[in-house]
């Protein structure tokens, strides 16, 4: 926010002063899995917005490169014991939870390791949280808890089976914020994410269809669409997913939303927007359906709409224009 000091005499803008910053002392807000995709984007948000910021990340899959260098960093695991010491002596405001172990496929590979980093690991944040007095958790959650939907958009009473141990860890900690908040008082927001895509999203290993094609097409590489391409996702653009957050933090409703585009997209039609825009000559080529692969995910954002006043703000094509140019640059 940023208030004008106007000379009495002349009645003109003699200096720009941000009240908030002289006046306000800046809040606080500790983002766990703020080296990863998603949460470093956020960093970088909650520091332009004034916030103080600090980072903990086991850098299992974040990046030191992803750090923004104005927020102080702890290397540490959010399952571990240190997290008791480091609450009560840094005193946070908010607390904005994304640290996980957010691959659906490793899951099904190692449902007890995803277990104690999804639900052990978001058990000691919260404790941790609703011990110190933390104003208000902001946990993210996935459409992965919804499994194989119902109906199309799925809305936030859409029941929960999910159908993988990804989305079992989910709701498991989505309970646990629940609980913490009805006995502790803990407020929350929770943001149940549809398919989030954007800079900085890991290609490698289990990273998410945007980025694993992008860097695919550009390393001259034939991308593989598994299945017969038509099974669908609902990309939403990383800057979008960070707006919402800031605006929980903000905000003192407490509530579970989705956060999406409310827009089908096919594997395929994605495979041929990217395609266009990085000028790539490659065809599609089909390869087998992966188990576990969900047919169809929309889900319906309306009520963060409503009552967060958020809407996503960049399209599917615009949002892929900047992820190309991203990883371009990376080259
Ligand atoms: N990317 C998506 O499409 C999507 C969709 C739904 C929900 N989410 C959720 O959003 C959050 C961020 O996901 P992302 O895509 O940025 O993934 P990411 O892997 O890039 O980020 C996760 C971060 O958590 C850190 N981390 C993992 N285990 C940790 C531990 N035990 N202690 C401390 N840090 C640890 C990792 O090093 C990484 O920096 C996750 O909670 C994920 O489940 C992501």
């Amino acid at each position: 926010m940023r208030y004008y000091i106007v000379s009495e005499q002349k009645n003109e803008k003699i200096k720009p002063v941000d009240i908030r910053r002289e006046i306000v002392p800046k809040a606080k807000v500790l983002v766990t899995g703020g080296a990863g995709f998603i949460g470093s984007h956020l960093v970088d948000l909650y520091l332009e917005s004034d916030y103080e910021v600090v980072v903990i990340d086991n850098l299992a899959t974040g990046k030191n490169e992803n750090l923004n260098s104005d927020a102080k960093f702890y290397e540490m695991d959010i399952t571990s014991p240190e997290l008791e010491d480091f609450f009560k002596k840094e005193k946070f405001d908010f607390v904005n939870h994304l640290a996980a172990q957010a691959s659906a496929r490793d899951a099904i590979i190692e449902p007890i390791f995803d277990a104690k980093t999804n639900i052990i690991g978001t058990i000691n944040v919260l404790k941790n949280a609703a011990r110190t007095q933390v104003k208000k958790v902001i946990f993210s959650s996935s459409v992965a808890i919804y499994g194989e939907q119902e109906y199309h958009p799925a809305a936030e009473d859409h029941p929960i089976h999910p159908v993988n141990p990804y989305g079992v860890s989910k709701a498991a900690a989505e309970s646990y914020v629940s609980y913490y908040h009805q006995h502790n008082n803990l407020n929350y927001t929770i943001f149940r994410y549809a398919n989030v895509y954007g800079p900085r999203q890991d290609p490698f290993g289990e990273g998410g269809v945007v980025a694993i094609f992008v860097q695919k097409i550009l390393a001259g590489e034939q991308p593989l669409i598994n299945g017969d391409g038509r099974q669908t996702r609902d990309f939403i653009y990383v800057g979008d997913i960070a707006r919402a957050n800031l605006i929980a933090t903000e905000s003192n409703v407490t509530g579970t939303f989705n956060l999406s585009n409310i827009k089908e997209t096919s594997i395929l039609d994605l495979f041929n927007l990217i395609k266009d825009i990085s000028q790539s000559s490659f065809d599609p080529l089909f390869g087998e359906i992966k188990a576990g692969d969900q047919r169809r995910s929309l889900i319906d954002s309306k009520l963060a709409r409503e009552r967060l006043n958020w809407r996503p703000q960049t399209d599917l094509v615009e949002g892929l224009k900047k992820t190309v140019e991203f990883f371009q640059a990376c080259k």
